[in-house]
């Protein structure tokens, strides 16, 4: 392939040809992703560019991460000074350093008091990169409050997790994933999850022993084909949680930061969980950055020095980010935008959707709005918004996931929702 031969020019600001940018990802990268067919040159706001200057309506914003639109000039103003003036290199935690401290602060008041049976402690904050190394954190949590708590030998601790959850791809995480292909092959997979229906009461009750020591749930799943559980199912598990002596964790990493409406997707059934997950959105989907926060006592009781780590888990860059992101996040009230904006917009999708011989329904809250279709293809109607500039994909096969970001205004809804009814209303008549 002549275009292989030649050097790689600087990634993000090559003049390479969209051809040869697919063919270098065919031939260096591993195949782990179906990808759209289109090569992203430039990100702003709710746009894309590809390398001619058109421009797509980022329907998806990377699964929730670019919640306060890409590039917000807020955040990456922060993150330009602190490259600049030398205070955002990687340094080790065996040193303080200001943004990590202030990181740690701002986001320990965003919850309101977590598990606050152990007490009004206030609460306290772990930080990693990616999301599913927060999940790992979270579950550490668990199961040390169950050993060292509830008397649980260690090695026999459980966790109550849902069907068609989405946490992550580690090895512990993937051995309770109900996606086959996610496990297949990477075995020996890893012990002590029991997984029940989303939504079932009941089957939470049933699969609870003596070694259950926490409930780990996305409040909704994002994965799982935009799945919202029957009212009443979050206050359930709270009820259980507390009944058991359970530790109840939220996976807000997808649906938490406003995407729902509200600030955090539990507050919709108005339950405080003992422990929170964000990621994503969290440093403005510029750079990784994922938390676990809980009550300062019970993060005290797990976490002792040497205990746990990450390199760069809380490195200066990542916390400058998240700070500004969450000043963002306030300042521009985004959680109250996504409610209102998110209502418009599901009205809207409502009114194709009944005109429309594909959908079989529309569900969601705030801006997090999934259609599903009734062919269970959605991939072709998302290759079909493609060709008329608009870029979302599917959850669960099924379901189209339209989730921009939050800061969209009327007429970027407009620009979807005109194209939203050419694929699923004109093309048919
Ligand atoms: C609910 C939820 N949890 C965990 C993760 C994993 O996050 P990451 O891909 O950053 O590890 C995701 C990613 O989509 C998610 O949606």
């Amino acid at each position: 392939m002549d275009v292989l031969e030649k050097r790689t020019p600087n990634a993000g600001f090559s003049t390479v040809p969209d051809k040869s940018i697919m063919a270098y990802e065919e031939q260096f990268g591993a195949h782990h992703y179906e990808r759209l067919h289109m090569v992203v040159r430039r990100a702003r706001g709710c746009w894309l560019f590809d390398e001619k200057g058109n421009r797509y309506l980022d329907g998806l914003a990377a699964y929730s991460a670019a919640n306060t639109g890409h590039h917000h000039p807020a955040i990456t103003t922060a993150m330009i000074k602190a490259l600049k003036g030398e205070f955002a290199s990687v340094l080790s935690n065996v040193v303080y350093t200001d943004p990590l401290g202030l990181f740690l602060a701002e986001a320990a008041r965003f919850p309101p008091q977590l598990a606050e049976r152990f007490g009004n402690n206030g609460n306290k904050v772990l930080p990693k990169n990616g999301g599913v190394e927060s999940v790992e954190t979270a579950i550490k949590a668990m199961r040390y409050y169950g050993y060292s708590q509830k008397g649980i030998r260690d090695g026999n601790q459980e966790i109550i997790v849902f069907a068609n959850s989405f946490h992550g791809r580690t090895i512990s995480v993937v051995s309770f994933s109900s996606t086959e292909k996610y496990r297949q092959g990477f075995g020996p997979l890893t012990p002590g999850f029991v997984s029940v229906a989303f939504g079932d009461l009941f089957a939470v009750k049933n699969a609870i022993n003596a070694n259950t020591c926490g409930i780990l749930v996305e409040p909704m799943q994002g994965e799982g084909g935009m799945a919202i559980p029957p009212k009443g199912f979050l206050k359930g598990l709270r009820q259980l949680a507390d009944e058991n002596d359970l530790l109840l964790v939220c996976d807000e990493i997808q649906v938490g930061m406003g995407r729902t409406g509200k600030d955090f997707c539990f507050e919709h059934e108005e339950i405080v969980p003992d422990g929170v997950i964000l990621g994503k959105a969290l440093a403005g989907g510029l750079v990784p950055l994922s938390v676990f926060i809980t009550n300062a006592w019970l993060m005290d009781l797990v976490f002792s020095k040497g205990s746990d780590g990450s390199t760069f888990g809380g490195y200066p860059l990542a916390c400058v980010a998240g700070t500004a992101a969450l000043r963002v996040f306030e300042k521009e009230q985004l959680a109250k935008g996504s409610a209102t904006k998110g209502a418009v917009l599901k009205q809207r999708i409502q009114a194709i959707a009944d005109r429309s011989p594909h959908v079989k329904e529309v569900r969601g809250k705030g801006l997090f709005i999934g259609i599903e279709v009734n062919s269970g293809n959605a991939m072709a109607f998302c290759k079909k918004l493609l060709d008329l500039n608009v870029i979302v994909n599917d959850s669960h096969g099924h379901t189209i996931r339209i989730s921009p970001p939050l800061i969209i205004n009327d007429h970027e809804m407009d620009f979807l929702v005109k194209r939203l009814e050419t694929v699923l209303v004109d093309e048919n008549s």
